[in-house]
């Protein structure tokens, strides 16, 4: 009990999550690019949009996963960090599925969509300001194919989700867990997707625009339910009388 205890508060340990912060949070994790990369082969995905680009080991890992003439446009304010991760890029032979686009997210977003690439994506991957998941999700619904898919990363931030408002951690990592829990509730109540939360790397939100077939498939499902409860209680009725 007492190791338990000296365990959970090891991992509490503002020391140990300000690294966990600077050394992996930065590129999502191998595990997690893997799982992207089969998804989009399994979507056979050919447009995609990742927001946050970084040094593009994200970028690098959905470029390999398209097909040979699948596109990504990648987004970043920071060029300097892309250039850095270029090499690598040239080197697999991606760079020209890839259009990087240096500035802020919103105003890519919104320029796309006056660009006439509203429904166009297959997939969008967002890892940039975590408090803006909420206005990128509105924006990249009108982006995105019905039965597309948008991933959002972070959405457990470090674990800080599960914690009690009471924990006393470093702000440059607490500020954001108001955020994430905002946003983890806003697309869990968001009727227009059908998402689920992977406990993979730090944590990621796949959310899947409803296609209409869907929306008539749960209307007849929740009529064919009505009837089957309505049949059973006059069989019921029925049965009593006898
Ligand atoms: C966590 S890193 C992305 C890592 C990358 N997705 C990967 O896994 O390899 C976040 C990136 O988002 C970018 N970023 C933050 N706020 C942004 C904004 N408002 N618009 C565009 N990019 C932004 C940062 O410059 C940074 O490079």
């Amino acid at each position: 009990m007492e190791n338990l205890t000296l365990h959970k508060n090891i991992l509490k340990s503002p020391a140990l999550l300000k690294r966990c912060v600077c050394r992996s949070v930065m590129n999502v994790p191998v595990d997690e690019a893997q799982f992207m990369s089969i998804l989009l082969k399994v979507m056979n995905a050919k447009k995609t949009i990742e927001i946050g680009v970084f040094t593009g080991y994200s970028l690098l890992s959905t470029a390999l996963a398209l097909p040979p003439d699948g596109k990504i446009i990648g987004i970043d304010v920071d060029r300097e960090a892309y250039e850095t991760g270029l090499p690598f890029i040239q080197k697999a032979g991606m760079e020209h599925k890839i259009d990087f686009i240096q500035t802020d997210a919103l105003s890519a977003l919104h320029d796309l969509i006056e660009k006439k690439h509203e429904k166009t994506f297959d997939y969008a991957f967002v890892d940039a300001e975590k408090r803006d998941f909420i206005k990128y999700h509105e924006l990249l619904l009108k982006l995105v194919k019905k039965g597309g898919i948008i991933a959002y990363d972070n959405t457990l931030w470090i674990g800080t989700v599960a914690m009690s408002q009471d924990e006393k951690l470093d702000d440059s990592i607490w500020q954001y867990r108001k955020p994430i829990l905002e946003f983890n509730t806003y697309i869990t109540n968001d009727t227009r997707v059908e998402s689920s939360i992977l406990s993979i790397g730090d944590g990621e939100v796949n959310a899947r625009s409803h296609k209409e077939e869907d929306d008539l498939i749960s209307h007849l499902t929740a009529h064919i339910t009505t009837l089957q409860s309505q049949f059973d209680s006059r069989n019921q009725l029925h049965a009593s009388d006898h």
